[in-house]
């Protein structure tokens, strides 16, 4: 059993002692993550407990004040996104940021932005391989699409520039539970099968660690359990950690 999930291969990115946060707010107290090729790697914890802002300062996205971020051993701390991007890192973020005005194959085509024209046509075969159920709806325009849909075409977008780690904030936000396992096995888990370094944020934890190779517990910005994502889920301290969580934050308002 390896006591770290860095222990399994070099890591495609990885944070060391990140601290990150706005202004003079630290919300990221000295974080550690590491996520392989092909692996999909959860971060859960309770509302508030800085789950965006770790992702966002992987980002340059929030102030990062301390520590680093990697991109397969390079140092990529602080870099603005659009270089990330060019280095193979996507970000599908936690808002909605698809344009509903545009058909999806618009919307796609944005997201191949920094391609040309047959760069881009061949990078679209390759997305509509992994998402096939996006071929048919390609004319359907974004704001006449379900919540599952439009975020498979955000993480699609993401995809155009043949990312090699994608980080994705809790895609199934505002989803039914169904539908949320249908998220997760179709989209994070369909990404890691395609060789992807996925990390993921959910707050539906349960149905997250079910799916996930490695996760990582954040309670007020520090990681709490880092563990193989099935022990977490059959760790009873699990509920306590939420609950407590979740009590200290009704007593606060
Ligand atoms: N743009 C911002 N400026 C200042 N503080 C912020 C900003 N965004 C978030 N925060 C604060 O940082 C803390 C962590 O927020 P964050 O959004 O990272 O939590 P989270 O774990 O993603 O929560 P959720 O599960 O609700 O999405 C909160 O106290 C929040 O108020
Ligand atoms: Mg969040």
């Amino acid at each position: 059993m390896p006591t770290s999930s860095a222990d399994a291969a070099p890591s495609a990115l990885a944070t060391r002692g990140l601290v990150a946060g706005y202004g003079d707010v630290v919300v990221v107290h000295g974080v550690d993550v590491d996520v392989q090729k092909g692996r999909l790697v959860t971060v859960v914890g309770p509302n508030g407990a800085g789950k965006s802002t770790l992702l966002k300062a992987i980002l340059g996205l929030s102030k990062v004040m301390d520590g680093h971020v990697m991109l397969d051993g390079a140092e990529v701390t602080g870099q603005p996104l659009e270089l990330l991007a060019r280095r193979g890192i996507g970000y599908v973020p936690q808002v909605d940021d698809v344009f509903e005005t545009l058909r999806v194959s618009e919307n796609l085509e944005m997201g191949g932005y920094l391609l040309d024209k047959s760069e881009r046509a061949a990078r679209l075969d390759e997305v509509l391989e992994i998402f096939p159920a996006l071929k048919p709806k390609m004319r359907r325009f974004l704001g006449t699409m379900s919540g599952g849909e439009r975020k498979m075409t955000a993480v699609a977008r993401a995809l155009m520039l043949a990312p090699r780690v994608l980080v994705l904030d809790e895609p199934t936000a505002g989803l039914s539970p169904a539908l949320t396992r249908v998220v997760l096995e179709e989209q994070a888990r369909v990404l890691a099968h395609h060789g992807k370094a996925v990390l993921l944020v959910e707050q539906k934890a349960h149905a997250a660690l079910e799916i996930s190779d490695w996760a990582y517990v954040l309670v007020r910005g520090s990681v709490a359990k880092s563990a193989p994502a099935r022990e977490v889920l059959g760790d009873p301290d699990m509920a306590e950690i939420f609950l407590g969580a979740t009590v200290r934050n009704e007593g606060a308002r």
